[in-house]
């Protein structure tokens, strides 16, 4: 999907993920979303989406294991072209290659108005980027 039709006209709160169902992004980052979801959305989020350098098919199983649906949008973002035009492309050698840092973001009508990107020296790790610490 192009992100001028993900962004334009709406607020979207947007997070990045190293890898689906790793035990982090599982047990935490994407569960966190969902959790929470209905209180970002609150303040005037029409869009939640999870984006991971993964294949579509591997994003839909992952939200469908987490009960996503209504709740957070998975994007996959095979080829890492979204990651590597943000410069939110990390090489993990764990995962077999270029992933996504673990980030979050608010989008506002194709701007963005908040950015949350772990830090270079842990960028899987969980710091800014959690559901916890968007829209507070
Ligand atoms: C995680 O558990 O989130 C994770 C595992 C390996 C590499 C990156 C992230």
């Amino acid at each position: 999907m192009p992100t001028d039709d993900l962004f334009k006209g709406k607020k979207v709160v947007i997070f990045g993920v190293p890898g689906a169902f790793t035990p982090g992004c599982s047990k935490t980052h994407l569960p966190g979303y969902i959790k929470d979801a209905e209180r970002i959305k609150g303040k005037g989020v029409s869009e939640i989406v999870c984006v991971s350098v993964n294949d579509p098919f591997v994003m839909a199983a992952w939200g469908e294991a987490h009960g996503a649906a209504g709740k957070v949008r998975m994007l996959a973002d095979t080829n890492a072209e979204f990651a590597k035009a943000a410069g939110l492309d990390l090489n993990l050698a764990v995962l077999g290659g270029v992933r996504c840092k673990r980030f979050s973001a608010v989008v506002n009508n194709g701007v963005v108005e908040a950015l949350n990107v772990e830090p270079a020296d842990a960028p899987t790790g969980m710091t800014c980027s959690l559901a916890e610490k968007m829209l507070v």
